[in-house]
């Protein structure tokens, strides 16, 4: 075992559910084997500065037992700070001088893609680091904690919206977070049964989301007594064009990792859903037909965007990534205790400790698309031609639960 006295906890990237759940298990673990943990405040922004700030937070019972896992954000605070990236040759050293400055031997770091890209490169100048994943993207090769929060708070928000959808007969627009994948926009729309999800992976076919809108909005409607009917879009943030390019407002710049920041793909969606039904003639016919039109005033139906931004990622942790949180944190000191440093905390089952390395688990994991045919032949749609569910069937012995 490395001998190792005081643990430094970072969390960096984007801010999620669960990460104070990783930290209790940080500091609790650390406990159990006699060893102090701290925060280092502010992800690697922190890190750099460490060696200028006066004194630490250390973790003893009294503070960790003031830290709510069940409430998202981080107690030890966010930066997006990439560090091969600060402008200064001294920034290792620096950051080893103010380790040794607090006595912190190892650190454990929660984050996502970028986060654990940074994991590897401290490795490489030799400090002692295990990474803890975290991202309500979920694309990293491991579950991370913080998907499972958004995907509930995704599927509450667009379930929620469905009152005033109905109320108003209006076409509804969810854009949610998710970068370049679509985990968190596909489950939280399924769970919050929405009519149609427009993801990354698939590139959108706008006449086939107009064709759906058609046979399941008009139909919704005409079926309801009250001539009630919704229909809610869910659109993840980073969707693509059939020829494979971003649809987002360009002018929203880029992060200090020089991601594109994404936004505008909702509005991107309404425009161009409004711009079909507007010049599609069975609109109008089905707009009588339900008894909404109302010439020169209410022609097509009424299409919102919304996007609830950074509120699907704050707020309230679920209980599975508290779970999560508590077993990553944990986990964690085990691995550095272990001498493990460089690696991924995969999960931690009964007794057994899963890992892998940082390098590899950072990489892009997307939507499963083989799956997508089930939910279609469910009847929602993905802004493509349906295809045809295929499937096989195979008996086994041991259940593997990974991902969502
Ligand atoms: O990576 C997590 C994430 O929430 C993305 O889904 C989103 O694009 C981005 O962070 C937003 O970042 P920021 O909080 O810096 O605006």
């Amino acid at each position: 075992m490395a001998s190792i006295k005081r643990i430094g906890i970072i969390t960096s990237g984007g801010d999620a559910g669960g990460l104070n759940a990783v930290i209790k298990g940080v500091a609790r673990e650390a406990y159990a084997h006699g060893i102090e943990s701290v925060v280092i405040p502010n992800g690697y922004a922190g890190l750099y500065n460490l060696v200028d700030m006066e004194n630490i937070v250390v973790l003893n019972a009294e503070r960790v037992s003031r830290i709510e896992a069940s409430i998202a954000g981080s107690e030890a605070g966010h930066s997006r700070v990439k560090i091969s990236k600060i402008a200064d040759p001294n920034r290792y050293q620096r950051i080893k001088d103010g380790l040794k400055k607090f006595g912190i031997d190892a650190l454990v770091i929660s984050g996502g893609d970028d986060t654990g890209s940074v994991v590897v490169d401290l490795g490489t100048q030799g400090i002692p680091c295990v990474h803890a994943p975290k991202t309500m993207d979920l694309d990293l090769q491991t579950y991370s904690v913080g998907g499972d929060s958004a995907i509930n708070r995704i599927a509450v928000m667009v379930r929620d919206l469905k009152t005033t959808g109905m109320s108003h007969n209006r076409i509804m627009i969810v854009e949610v977070f998710g970068r370049y994948v679509g985990h968190t926009a596909l489950r939280g729309g399924i769970g919050a049964e929405a009519d149609c999800i427009l993801i990354p992976e698939i590139p959108v076919d706008f006449d086939i989301v107009n064709d759906h809108i058609k046979s399941t909005y008009f139909g919704r409607i005409e079926r309801s007594d009250v001539r009630a009917g919704t229909y809610m879009i869910v659109v993840a943030e980073g969707i693509k064009s059939a020829s494979g390019e971003l649809l987002y407002d360009e002018s929203s710049g880029v992060d200090a990792f020089g991601h594109k920041k994404l936004a505008g793909a909702g509005k991107y969606v309404k425009q161009q859903v409004e711009k079909r039904m507007k010049t599609d003639p069975e609109v109008k016919e089905l707009m009588k037909r339900v008894g909404m039109f109302t010439p020169g005033v209410y022609e097509i139906p009424e299409v919102r965007e919304i996007v609830p931004s950074h509120l699907v990622r704050s707020g309230q942790t679920s209980a599975y990534d508290v779970n999560f949180g508590y077993r990553a944190g944990a986990a964690a000191v085990l691995m550095l205790l272990d001498g493990k440093a460089g690696n991924t905390v995969v999960d931690l089952v009964g007794s057994r400790i899963e890992y892998m390395p940082t390098a590899e688990a950072i990489k892009r994991r997307e939507v499963d698309l083989t799956e997508i045919p089930l939910f279609e032949s469910l009847g929602i749609c993905f802004g493509r031609k349906p295809e045809k569910y295929t499937c096989d069937f195979k008996e086994i012995q041991e259940r593997v639960t990974r991902h969502l």
